[in-house]
């Protein structure tokens, strides 16, 4: 078991208010991001090593999986990115005591005296993250009652969570929409529950493994997601105690059981922090080796990679992405759910589209509307299309999709630095990666987004020979 690393400075608890201010400002402070600016001299590649740790989206899961023990969980190789902290400020609301471990990542979260949390506090967190949603279940666990706060997350469609409602209300959930956010409660307990899922959604997935766990009785779960922080969550939960098979087919059966304990874990590893670093290898005509990325959970973003003129090389410690001369080639893209190309996946990897003679397309399925990005690379000197309602095209794989778009890519051309400000977590990486890849001085603003989801982004820009002035 970690240490308990009881020092005051890395302890929170829920005593007062301002402590936990304290923690999330010391925390800030660690990532050493305090402006929003940075200005970047373009056109020259990015080379060297750098170390992605865990995946951002398994990391906040598996801490709020934490909620559900009887005894203390040890989670490791956990990023130090503002949503981690997010989440990390809500769990100590709600009473887990939360300490660092030994490692740098190594967090441990004790959950016995769980509380219900104030609620004026909690809305302190209103629109912070979509993370807090799936507190439901194991609120309701835990404390027969939840308030769950508005919800934030990037601004990439409508994000509704009517899946995740409908999932609890199975459960025997009653849902009370405030105007600040929900309130639930289980009157007669959560009872296991036959689920079909409209769309294999990674939240509502999440919120059913999360509820059904402790459920009483059996839960069939159809047209789950299935992404690999969709397995490493069942893994944590199955050393907590928990029952649960992945069927074919999309299938996930889970039987419910009275009690769960504490887990260690260490967190896979962020598969699209990894995927973005390639992009930016790509498009700076660069090589960058990628510690802690691993091929099985990435060989969809390896074939596209290779078919635009990348190539990688797969070690037992990572994996290096380098462009190796020559011309880049035109790609048609589908985002879909996994094992397809993730929607994370495409931001990033367009501005090396744009390099590209010919035409490149990507339907975006899984979002309606997630190429805001692409107007900072037009103003840039790039020639991208958005259709708002997708276009037919006779080589698709999947079927169009409700709410799809699509983005037409003409290339070559010559990105030129502008300022550009940051619209979301994956656009913004997209930003970076045009601002190193253009001619001349470009302004990136509104950067402090992009530490949602990426570690010391500017300590591994600096690690690559970026050039740049940042004012943190
Ligand atoms: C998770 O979001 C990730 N975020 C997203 O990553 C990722 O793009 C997405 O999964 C798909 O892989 C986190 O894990 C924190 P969904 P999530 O539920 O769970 C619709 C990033 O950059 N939908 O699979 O919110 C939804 O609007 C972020 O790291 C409903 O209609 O995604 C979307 O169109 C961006 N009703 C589609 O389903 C619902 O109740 C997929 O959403 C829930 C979802």
């Amino acid at each position: 078991m970690a240490p308990d690393n009881n020092s005051s400075e890395d302890c929170v608890t829920t005593e007062k208010n301002e402590e936990l201010n304290t923690f999330a400002k010391n925390a800030g402070a660690r990532v050493g991001l305090t402006s929003d600016e940075i200005i970047i001299n373009g056109g020259r590649p990015l080379q060297g090593r750098i170390e992605v740790r865990g995946a951002k989206n398994l990391a906040t899961k598996a801490m709020v999986a934490a909620l559900l023990g009887k005894s203390a969980s040890v989670l490791k190789n956990v990023p130090n990115i503002s949503d981690v902290r997010t989440v990390a400020g809500l769990l100590a609301l709600h009473g887990v005591l939360i300490t660092r471990g030994e490692e740098p990542g190594e967090w441990r979260l004790d959950p016995t005296n769980v509380e219900l949390a104030h609620k004026a506090d909690i809305d302190a967190h209103a629109g912070s993250s979509r993370i807090p949603i799936l507190f439901c279940g194991p609120l309701l666990h835990r404390l027969g009652e939840a308030f769950i706060p508005d919800l934030g997350g990037c601004r990439i469609g409508d994000r509704p969570i009517d899946f995740h409602l409908d999932a609890l209300r199975e459960f025997g959930a009653v849902i009370e929409k405030l105007p600040s956010g929900i309130s639930l409660t289980a009157p007669n307990g959560l009872k296991g529950a036959n689920i079909e899922l409209p769309y294999p959604s990674v939240g509502a997935t999440e919120q059913v493994l999360l509820t059904a766990v402790l459920a009483e009785g059996q839960t069939e779960l159809k047209n789950a997601a299935i992404e690999p922080e969709i397995t490493d969550l069942i893994a944590i939960l199955q050393k907590m105690g928990a029952i649960i098979s992945m069927e074919p087919n999309r299938v996930i059966f889970i039987e419910g059981v009275p009690e769960l304990k504490g887990y260690r874990h260490r967190a896979i590893f962020d598969r699209n922090e990894a995927a973005s670093w390639a992009a930016a290898a790509l498009a700076t005509e660069g090589d960058i080796f990628v510690g802690g990325a691993r091929q099985e959970e990435m060989m969809t973003f390896l074939n596209v990679f290779r078919k635009v003129g990348g190539e990688f090389e797969v070690e037992d410690d990572g994996i290096r992405f380098y462009h190796p001369g020559g011309e880049l080639k035109p790609v048609t893209i589908e985002t879909d759910v996994h094992p397809g190309f993730m929607t994370d996946w495409q931001q990033p990897l367009v501005v090396a589209l744009t390099k590209a003679p010919g035409v490149s397309t990507i339907h975006e399925t899984v979002y309606e509307n997630r190429f805001g990005f692409t107007d900072a690379l037009n103003q840039m000197g790039a020639d991208i299309v958005v259709h708002k309602d997708g276009i037919q095209d006779y080589k698709r794989r999947v079927a169009r999709r409700e709410f799809e778009q699509a983005a037409v890519i003409s290339g070559p051309t010559t990105l030129t630095g502008a300022k550009v400000e940051v619209p979301d977590l994956r656009g913004g990486f997209s930003h970076l990666i045009a601002a190193l890849t253009a001619e001349g001085q470009s302004t990136v603003t509104n950067v402090g987004i992009i530490s949602r989801g990426y570690e010391d982004f500017i300590g591994k820009l600096r690690q690559l020979g970026a050039d740049f002035i940042f004012e943190g």
